[in-house]
């Protein structure tokens, strides 16, 4: 669909499972070359697996190792791919945490965790791709996974909340600092999608129930959903967006608790 992706190279922090996977898959189909970032050795089969997937729809892929919290691993990665595939052109800063704990029960540790996955992290990746994009004249284009919850308060997540919500803000400035150049960085942020992650929860009924109310399209979402808004904002179709955030939520950062129109 997007045919100025193919041979584009593109990095996918957390690609080893969920939005994360999803994103590479898409631009494996597109013909991209894509490193494949996972943390964790438990999903080097499964990054075998996509790695093949990828090459048989005419990509190319590169699974490397590296935990977004490590400053050194974030710099590597980006080495790895102008090493490999000569170039980067496409950012996405994807890898997660969440854990729900009450605010009056949260140690530090548990706080510093989700903001040093989800927004240092970001940070970093955010930062190498541009000085590299700087110094090859690149328009180059860097997408993060935030959330709903980069304007949803979200009890018993208030790490995440706050990441999320810096992670919107981060997104915004260095978009405006960088926007000049031609370098285009936005958001996407999902709503209720299943992954690994959301399965379980999502699979029972009662919770089911309550998170298809707060959704005004009465469904939860796909991972494949959120990669085809990846394979847009990455593609040329949006050369002129800037600094903004695409929430893929089925309607639910729109008040959904006003659908009955009685109150
Ligand atoms: C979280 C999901 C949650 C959704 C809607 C996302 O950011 O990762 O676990 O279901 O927000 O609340």
């Amino acid at each position: 669909m997007y045919q100025d992706l193919e041979n584009k190279v593109v990095i996918v922090t957390g690609s080893g499972s969920g939005i994360g996977k999803a994103y590479a898959e898409a631009f494996g189909k597109a013909k991209a070359k894509v490193v494949l970032n996972y943390r964790s050795s438990k999903h080097e089969p499964e990054l075998e697996k996509l790695k093949k997937e990828i090459e048989d729809h005419g990509g190319q892929a590169l699974p490397v190792q590296g935990d977004v919290t490590n400053e050194e691993d974030i710099i590597n990665l980006v080495e790895q791919a102008i090493k490999h595939f000569g170039t980067l052109d496409i950012m996405i800063n994807n890898a997660g945490f969440e854990n729900p704990v009450a605010s009056h029960e949260m140690s530090v540790e548990e706080f510093q965790k989700a903001l040093d996955v989800n927004l240092t992290g970001a940070f970093i990746g955010s930062r190498e791709a541009v000085k590299y994009f700087l110094k090859e004249d690149k328009k180059g284009v860097i997408i993060n996974t935030a959330s709903v919850h980069d304007i949803i308060p979200w009890p018993y997540y208030v790490n995440y909340s706050a990441s999320k919500a810096g992670l919107k803000s981060m997104m915004e400035t260095m978009s405006m600092e960088y926007a000049q150049y031609g370098i285009r960085i936005n958001n996407i942020s999902p709503g209720a999608v299943v992954t690994e992650h959301t399965k379980e929860k999502f699979s029972d009924p009662e919770t089911r129930e309550e998170t298809l109310k707060m959704i005004p399209a009465r469904e939860i979402g796909e991972t494949e959903q959120v990669a085809n808004v990846a394979l847009f904002l990455a593609s040329d179709a949006a050369s002129y967006i800037h600094g903004t955030t695409i929430y893929v939520d089925g309607g639910m950062t729109n008040y959904p608790a006003f659908m009955g129109g009685k109150g």
